[in-house]
């Protein structure tokens, strides 16, 4: 395991601005035609952390209407069978519907107070407006693309992207594909960061690092509507949920700066630490997060040291439960697992290579499994939802 993560956020991603702002904070910053804009000071950590100042057409104050609404997506209902006991979830399935929108399609599988962990099915057409005002949010896009809009402008992401939307951003998915599929982790604790070890004192990515700023995107492009007119906002915390209506469209933002914004990074832009004998989990960290690390398991060449068992070692990471995320490629530590498919470990029972992987992995020069797999230090809960998925044979499958 990483080491735990600290409280303080590493910088980066590093500071970012676009469109106009004044020539200092809290300046008067106006329309050509004079009237002020409204300035937003979004802020973590008592605003002693991470921020970003936005100016707004109008304030994001002006609501006419709160309405009480139950949360989308659903809250999780705990599973019936609470055996503790190795899962693996199928999580795509023929005849299961997909949302109208990445929120309503939005399933949860496994949670605990800090972390939850879904997936999500949704079609084509732009979703709803939104902020998750208790979580960070991290989507892996499995398959799909398109561009998040949000306050802070648009970001384009695209199938194997990481899509980092930090909380409190109102924002909305307009998906380019017919079909998209998101594994999403949900961090109520402290925000989505990346870890500690990889950067400088000042925050910059050091060479160790398996990825560098250049990786990062950002938002492009602001959207700067002046949009009179109703419009609802779904504003979540935890399974609290309200449906706000404001009198404009929330992304009128002409411009912003600081170093609290989503951004998106590639999987396939995280390059592989490997060596002569097997590297250990942390090599593949790519987030650090209150309560969980999240890795990258990406297509690499393989330890190439004498007679080396190039298959992972039977394991018991002891304070952790582990969720693993099957992307693409041939996992070749198990056998009969599928894209879309979702392994559970508990702690408290080893689990490891299917039997016969690890002879044959001796001399194996590569592989190009990719998934992606989050750790959490406190146990997890397994929903109704995800036991639709269950197969039930799993806990047995590592005998011959
Ligand atoms: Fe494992």
């Amino acid at each position: 395991m990483p080491p735990r993560p600290g409280t303080v956020g590493g910088m980066a991603p590093s500071y970012h601005r676009l469109g106009q702002v004044p020539a200092k904070r809290h300046q008067a910053l106006r329309s050509p035609e004079g009237s002020l804009y409204a300035e937003e000071v979004v802020g973590t950590e008592g605003f002693s952390g991470r921020y970003s100042i936005l100016y707004h057409r109008y304030a994001p104050t002006r609501v006419t209407k709160v309405a009480e609404v139950e949360p989308v997506p659903a809250a999780p209902v705990a599973a019936a069978d609470t055996t503790l006991r190795h899962h693996l979830l199928r999580t795509i399935k023929e005849g299961k519907g997909a949302g109208t929108d990445e929120a309503s399609g939005r399933v949860w599988l496994l949670h605990n107070d800090e972390i939850r962990v879904g997936v999500s099915d949704f079609g084509p057409d732009p979703g709803r407006l939104v902020r998750n005002g208790g979580a960070d949010e991290c989507h892996f896009v499995h398959f799909g693309g398109g561009r998040l809009e949000s306050t802070f402008g648009i970001l384009e992401y695209r199938q194997g992207d990481y899509v980092v939307v930090p909380r409190g951003t109102t924002h909305r998915w307009v998906p380019a594909a017919a079909h998209n599929r998101h594994l999403v982790v949900e961090a109520a604790g402290g925000g989505i960061r990346l870890p500690r070890r990889y950067q400088s004192s000042d925050g910059q990515l050091l060479e160790h690092a398996p990825y560098w700023e250049r990786d990062f995107r950002r938002p492009t492009e602001l959207l700067a509507l002046d949009e009179p007119g109703a419009n609802d906002v779904w504003v979540r915390v935890g399974d609290r949920s309200a449906v706000y209506t404001l009198d404009h469209h929330p992304f009128d933002v002409v411009g912003w700066d600081g170093h609290y914004y989503p951004y998106a990074f590639s999987i396939y832009d995280f390059e592989p630490i490997t060596g002569r004998q097997h590297q250990p989990p942390p090599v593949h960290q790519t987030f650090e997060i209150d309560g969980a690390v999240l890795c990258s398991f990406c297509p690499r060449r393989l330890d190439d040291g004498p007679d080396v068992v190039t298959a992972p070692y039977n394991h018991a990471n002891v304070d952790s439960d582990e969720v693993l995320y099957y992307v693409s490629g041939n996992f070749f530590s198990r056998r009969g697992i599928e894209p879309g498919a979702l392994t559970w470990h508990p702690r408290g029972i080893p689990h490891g290579p299917a039997p016969g992987v690890a002879e044959a992995s001796i001399g194996k020069e590569r592989t190009d499994e990719l998934a992606v797999m989050v750790d959490t230090f406190r146990p997890l809960v397994l929903t109704a939802a995800a036991e639709t998925f269950d197969d039930q044979a799993y806990p047995t499958s590592w005998i011959n």
